[in-house]
């Protein structure tokens, strides 16, 4: 096959090649490799367009190893490719040496001098897409005489002829399809970028509504790259046949910054509750505790001005005993109303307080707790009752709710799935679906070790105070044991270390 006919169909394959690359960095060395490969190029430089200038992004050559700086450009005629790039015309030079003072631009030996290469002939294509839009600007330096041999550092100007007027038509062929494929590259880098800052924006949200679980999303979402890295690495038993590629990560990543979104949607008084009752509520209590003190003191007093009794010191007496006892009820209260797990008795105690008549000093009022108020500081585990737990479940639903309005491309749709089975346990017990074992998206399963182990080890919430790294992997264990989250995912997360390296856990520490 004649070089002319290799080069087309290679052109062909190359054009499919571009077409299909979504990552920019590889794309251009693509576009390098193909471009040289195609007109026996000894060297290659690329430019993008930034700006109003010219971006030096990638250099490539057989002969000698460059170092080469991301400069700037203006697009100007001072340099080829600033030339090229103004007037989007071609430049094919036999001999740089030989470009007389009338051309339109002048030639820049400063790279050459630098890396002490030595420029001769070139080929330099403006890179434009059919709609016209210069993308950047491709120069092909040195023909090599023999398409094979690279020149080496010290060739002489008869190993490079001039590019030919095919190599031209090659090179802007290519250069078409290089733009589109930039351009297309670029759309989609910039339309990641705009989900990013979006999901980013997002997470603010809810933490600014949440301050106290502060990084929580961020935290997950690391954690659960680390694993699917982790489960990707395997190559035995069930995790062998699973792989997270660079989507499939980007998908769980996504879902577990977004798990908790749904949390926007539920009270605030509910969400950063750290108490059975609000202080506002405690505060009631208090004040009643207060005047029913004084009361107290009142009542004795007026006894002994009354003469109702004549012995002060039985009336001193009962109100010690009074005052004593108020007091311990109000420790009562104050004790049943931290989030902990109630002691044995206390929940009676508790009852009681809003049934039993104080019966202290004559006072009038009946109990010292409304039946509303000992219902709350009746919790037994937690902060919270069991219509405010209902709420806070919700969040599920509100994150699967807004999770679904968002047209997620192809490779990141099951991010609202993933995000929806968070709360879901192996045995069913979980929310809000009661799913079952494999019913549990592989990912949510993932994403529930990570999302409890950094509940347990963060230091911010307010509920309960961050517990050590061990003890957060024993609690996770009997969690495993008792068939809640998935064993083999958990041996992993354990094994591979998954929450060690990150550099934030550093700072989250107390
Ligand atoms: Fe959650
Ligand atoms: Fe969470």
């Amino acid at each position: 096959m004649g070089r002319i006919n290799q080069a087309t169909r290679r052109l062909l394959d190359v054009s499919m090649a571009l077409g299909q690359e979504r990552r920019l960095d590889v794309l251009l060395e693509k576009i390098l490799t193909y471009a040289r490969d195609l007109t026996s190029a000894d060297a290659a430089s690329l430019y993008l367009t930034e700006g109003k200038g010219l971006r030096f992004v990638l250099t490539q050559n057989d002969s000698v190893d460059i170092e080469f700086k991301r400069v700037k450009i203006p697009i100007s005629n001072k340099s080829v490719a600033g030339y090229v790039a103004r007037s989007k015309n071609v430049v094919r030079a036999a001999d740089l040496d030989r470009i007389g003072k009338n051309a339109p631009f002048s030639i820049n030996r400063k790279f050459d001098n630098a890396s002490g290469y030595r420029s001769v002939s070139m080929l330099a294509v403006p890179l434009v897409d059919s709609h016209g839009t210069l993308a950047g600007v491709l120069q092909l330096i040195n023909r090599r005489k023999n398409p094979k041999a690279a020149l080496g550092k010290d060739f002489s100007k008869k190993q490079v002829i001039a590019f030919g007027a095919h190599d031209q038509e090659f090179a802007m062929a290519l250069a078409g399809q290089a733009a589109a494929a930039i351009v297309n590259t670029r759309l989609y880098d910039s339309i990641d970028n705009l989900l990013e800052s979006i999901v980013h924006a997002s997470v603010s949200a809810i933490e600014s509504r949440d301050p106290t679980t502060s990084g929580h999303s961020v935290r997950v979402a690391a954690y659960c790259v680390e694993l699917a890295k982790a489960v990707d690495r395997e190559e035995k038993g069930v995790m062998g046949a699973v792989h997270f590629g660079r989507d499939a990560i980007r998908e769980i990543r996504f879902a577990s910054l977004l798990h908790d979104f749904g949390k926007i949607g539920v009270r605030e008084d509910i969400l950063v509750k750290a108490h059975k009752l609000q202080p506002h509520e405690l505060d009631k209590i208090e004040t009643r505790g207060e005047m029913l003190d004084l009361q107290m003191r009142f009542t004795a007093l007026n006894r002994k001005f009354n003469g109702l009794s004549s012995d002060t010191v039985k009336i001193d007496a009962r109100l010690r005993d009074d005052l004593k006892r108020l007091e311990e009820n109000m420790q009562t209260i104050r004790k049943a109303n931290n989030p902990s797990v109630l002691p044995k008795g206390r929940f009676e105690e508790i009852s009681r307080l809003a049934v039993e008549p104080l019966g202290i000093g004559g006072c009038d009022i009946l109990t010292l707790l409304s039946r509303e108020e000992a219902e709350k500081l009746g919790i037994r585990k937690g902060s919270l009752s069991k219509a405010e737990r209902r709420e806070i479940q919700r969040h599920v639903a509100h994150t699967y709710d807004f999770l679904c309005k968002i047209l997620w491309t192809p490779e990141l749709k099951r991010v609202p799935e993933i995000a929806y089975a968070h709360h879901e346990k192996i045995d069913g017990t979980g929310y809000p679906r009661g799913l079952k074992g494999s019913e549990i998206p592989f990912e949510a399963r993932m994403m529930t070790i990570c999302d409890i182990y950094d509940a347990l080890t963060a230091s911010d919430r307010p509920y309960k105070k961050a517990v050590p790294q061990e003890t957060a992997l024993e609690i996770l264990q009997s969690e495993g044991r008792a068939g809640l989250i998935d064993t083999e995912l958990l041996a992993l997360f354990t094994s591979a270390k998954v929450f060690a390296g990150q550099d934030f856990l550093k700072d989250r520490r107390k």
